[in-house]
């Protein structure tokens, strides 16, 4: 049996103007995701998720998904199942194996679609632990490429390659179009994420900004400020100038409102971390709901978030140098 894990990520800078070829800085952080694989004598996969949500579940399928043999019904195992296939299949192909079964065990630190990259942590441990139990060792680039594909895949072409790159590789990376790499000597980034224990609709999200864009000329130019914006954020960070990284992730947060990816209670913690004197704070991945994230390296800002109503669980997350390593 083989066991990797893998870090989550929130967004310092561009979600939704990476869909457009914008820059975004997403950046690995301390809550990982653990899969460990072990090969079967058949062809069937099962799965065990511990506490990938509030009930854990177990399903076994072989071809046919309707002899699924499942323990709890729902869109969460089909969502679940559809990244551990892609995972599996993808690991089969690196390995030569193509009908290899697996005994697949989920376990994660990381609040399922919220915007803090659940599935693209769970589909690099996997291909990683997967392919190990094959006898192939890829590199955190190749893994990456794989888990993308997977992505884009079951999220039907909406995955951008941020998640996935920053899973596999760690700490911060810069994301334009295809070119992803890894930035440099970063100061430490003192997260605090609050959670609202919801989740947006990823594509209805991205669809809704795309609408706008396309619909108002100052709605695509708010896209590209978000581009501006994460330069000069790039900048500060490689300064390490803190202070201004904040101010730049509540400008960010702003531009992300103005387009209609906010929610009230996205708005409340953001305003309950900036009360307690967080430096920056915004919501990070699709929105409309799930979590936001705030630098401070005191503990006030998790303190006043978990007293925000509407805020279900608030935690330090710092940023985490290592991407995806065996356990
Ligand atoms: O909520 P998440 O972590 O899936 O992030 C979505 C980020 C978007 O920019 C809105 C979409 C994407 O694939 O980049």
């Amino acid at each position: 049996m083989e066991t990797s894990s893998a870090p989550g990520k929130v967004y310092l800078f561009g979600e939704h103007a990476v869909v457009y070829g914008e820059p975004a800085v997403p950046c690995a952080i301390q809550r990982r995701a653990t899969v460990s694989v072990e090969e079967r004598a058949d062809e069937r996969i099962r799965v065990e998720a511990d506490d990938l949500s509030l009930d854990g579940f177990t399903v076994t399928y072989g071809e046919d998904p309707d002899e699924a043999d499942v323990d709890v019904p729902g869109a969460l195992v089909e969502a679940a199942t559809g990244y551990v296939d892609g995972a599996v299949e993808q690991a089969r192909e690196a390995g030569g194996a193509p009908d290899a079964g697996f005994n697949v065990e989920i376990s994660s630190e990381i609040p399922l679609g919220a915007g803090l990259g659940s599935s693209a942590a769970v589909v690099v441990a996997g291909i990683d632990a997967a392919t190990r139990e094959l006898g192939v060792e890829l590199s955190a680039e190749e893994l990456a490429e794989r888990a993308y594909r997977v992505e884009h895949d079951v999220q039907e072409g909406q995955a951008s390659r941020a998640d996935t790159f920053c899973s596999a590789v760690g700490g911060a990376v810069r994301v334009e179009g295809d070119d992803c790499r890894r930035v440099r000597d970063v100061p430490e980034l003192p997260f605090v994420v609050g959670y609202d224990g919801g989740a947006g609709d990823t594509g209805e999200l991205v669809a809704g900004v795309r609408a706008r864009r396309d619909r108002y000329g100052f709605a695509a130019d708010t896209v590209s400020a978000i581009g501006d914006l994460v330069r000069q954020g790039t900048r500060a960070l490689r300064d390490e100038d803190i202070a201004q990284v904040g101010e730049l992730m509540d400008f960010n947060h702003g531009l992300l409102s103005a387009l209609g990816v906010s929610s009230r209670s996205l708005e409340a913690m953001v305003w309950a971390a900036r009360d307690a004197g967080a430096t920056g704070a915004k919501l990070t991945g699709a929105g409309g709901g799930g979590c936001i994230v705030a630098l401070d390296e005191t503990t006030s800002t998790r303190h006043a978030l978990e007293y925000t109503p509407g805020c279900e669980a608030a935690f330090r997350a710092e940023l985490d140098p290592e991407g995806v390593r065996r356990v």
